[in-house]
């Protein structure tokens, strides 16, 4: 069984990570999302919050699983049985950082490997940081977020 895992922090899961989601999921038998649980930063969900959201979105998808992970990415492809570590690009700029991690991850554990997805284009401007800018001042992010994101996020910052 071929299984991958999309590993990122999902603060929180937006329409450009659900179109990733999707389309790498047609590419392995199991995609598991992991979703970081990482104590050093301070995230405007928690890990909880934010496996739940994905899991609601992405509650059609068969062969997709929702986790919280913390630790090195590697070990935890490994623990899962996966040999391939999904990630998106949008842009040039994405590239640099993505090209380093993926490197130092295939030198870590020379049995997993890193496929980039490039986004698709009408999300490739699409970021969490800037749903939670524009959450934060109440502004419109229907267009950015899955619809049962958009709440959680106008309700954390009523909060
Ligand atoms: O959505 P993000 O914040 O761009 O995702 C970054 C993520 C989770 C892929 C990255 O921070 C990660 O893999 N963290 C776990 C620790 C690790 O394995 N680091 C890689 C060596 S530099």
């Amino acid at each position: 069984m071929r299984v991958g895992v999309y590993p990122g922090s999902f603060d929180p899961v937006t329409l450009g990570h659900l179109d990733v989601i999707l389309r790498s999921s047609k590419l392995v038998d199991q995609l598991v999302i992991g979703v970081l649980n990482n104590s050093a930063k301070k995230p405007l969900f928690s890990a909880e919050e934010r496996v739940d959201m994905i899991k609601e979105a992405t509650k059609d998808l068969t062969n997709v699983v929702v986790e919280a992970f913390d630790g090195l990415l590697v070990d935890f492809a490994d623990l899962k049985g996966a040999h391939v570590i999904i990630r998106g690009l949008r842009a040039i700029t994405d590239f640099e950082y993505e090209l380093q991690i993926a490197q130092t991850n295939h030198k870590v554990n020379p049995k997993v490997d890193t496929l980039f997805l490039t986004t698709s284009v009408e999300y490739s401007y699409v970021s969490s940081s800037v749903v939670r800018e524009i959450g934060m001042y109440g502004g419109d992010i229907t267009s950015f977020v899955p619809q049962n994101v958009v709440e959680r996020v106008h309700d954390k910052f009523r909060k």
